[in-house]
């Protein structure tokens, strides 16, 4: 009772926020944030063969595809309501240079025209453009010898990220989404794209990346691990926010039309300031790592999977996100239907 309490209490308590908890509608009506599948975008792996559905251990319920069985895959998550996907390519050889990215028949492209003849409109596709899944030797670029060893080339990565961005583009895809924290990346590919008549193709770019241990299943799944040293010649230092909003600042100068953040969970603070100091769409990926933690605790029956998904997907999107890139998609998409 108010008037056992150690201080004046006057009134007290007029302000009741429980009242506002107090029954399921009242609390739907007052909430905030709404997650959809119309947030999603659902990242997929492809590679050469027919009939393909290698499950990836780190990453229950996700697969290495082939084209067919990637159709089947893209109709099945869309009957949930999810409708945008993320497109990964594992090529049959890799090279230095990363060049079977730019075959007209590569995977990827494979792929982008058969989900289009199967799915018209229905479906939109955004590509990966990085050249790690390309590459030998599993760097985002060339290499070159530099004051500091060997390194990615970056200038000579940006026409090969330009001419990926476009091949794929002709293959129908409907944004094109650099990821190889490349500076003059979107720059390059901005002017690539409108040389080739594609003006009107938008770029997601992953502006702030990170280099972090949370991408440890995804190279599993894209066969993309460096074969030496680490990415953190060009990913971001996971201590320094300063730098995400300059990493930003420049793509939006260079023509980015939306940003992403990556990863999502422990970067919040990131996004928040992203979307606070651009008001542009954010993107935020929710990646294998963050993933691989839910599924592992939740098969241990430590945590409640269909809670602690939806709270993660919630409180990405109440930081900022406009969009999710995320290997839940079609379980979320699902819950988000039945409730
Ligand atoms: C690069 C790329 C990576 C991811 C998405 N694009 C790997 C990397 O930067 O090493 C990681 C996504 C994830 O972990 O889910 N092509």
């Amino acid at each position: 009772m108010a008037s056992q309490l150690p201080f004046p209490t006057a009134g007290f308590p007029t302000v009741r926020p429980r009242r506002l908890r107090s029954s399921p509608i009242l609390r739907e009506l007052v909430r905030e944030t709404k997650l959809d599948a119309g947030d999603f975008i659902l990242p997929l792996f492809v590679r050469t063969g027919r009939g393909v559905r290698n499950e990836i251990a780190s990453m229950p319920g996700n697969f290495q595809l082939s084209v067919d069985t990637l159709v089947e895959e893209v109709g099945a998550a869309k009957e949930l309501g999810v409708r945008s996907f993320m497109l990964f390519g594992i090529p049959p050889k890799k090279d230095p240079e990363g060049r079977v990215s730019l075959d007209e028949d590569g995977i990827v492209q494979q792929s982008l025209r058969a989900l289009r003849k199967a799915y018209g409109q229905d479906v939109y596709l955004v590509t990966d453009e990085c050249l790690c899944e390309y590459t030998d030797h599993g760097h985002c670029g060339p290499l070159c010898e530099t004051h500091a060893g060997l390194d990615v080339d970056n200038d000579a990565t940006l026409p090969l990220l330009a001419a990926q961005c476009v091949s794929h583009a002709k293959a129908g895809a409907d944004l094109v989404a650099p990821s190889g924290m490349m500076d003059g990346m979107v720059q390059a590919i901005r002017r690539g794209l409108d040389d080739a008549g594609f003006a009107n193709l938008p770029i997601l770019s992953y502006a702030a990346k990170y280099a972090s241990g949370f991408y440890g299943p995804f190279r599993d799944a894209a066969e993309s691990p460096p074969s030496f040293g680490d990415r953190s010649t060009y990913q971001m230092d996971p201590a320094n926010t300063n730098e995400a909003i300059r990493e930003v600042a420049l793509d939006v100068q260079e023509g980015a039309d939306l940003v992403m953040v990556k990863p999502a969970l422990s970067y919040l603070d990131i996004i928040h300031r992203v979307k606070e100091t651009f008001g542009l769409p954010v993107a935020a990926y929710n990646v294998s790592g963050e993933f691989a933690m839910v599924k592992a605790a939740a098969r241990n029956g430590w945590i409640d999977e269909r809670r602690v998904t939806l709270e993660i997907l919630t409180s990405i999107k109440r930081a900022g996100a406009d969009m999710i890139l995320t290997y839940h998609a079609k379980d979320a998409a699902k819950w988000l239907r039945t409730g």
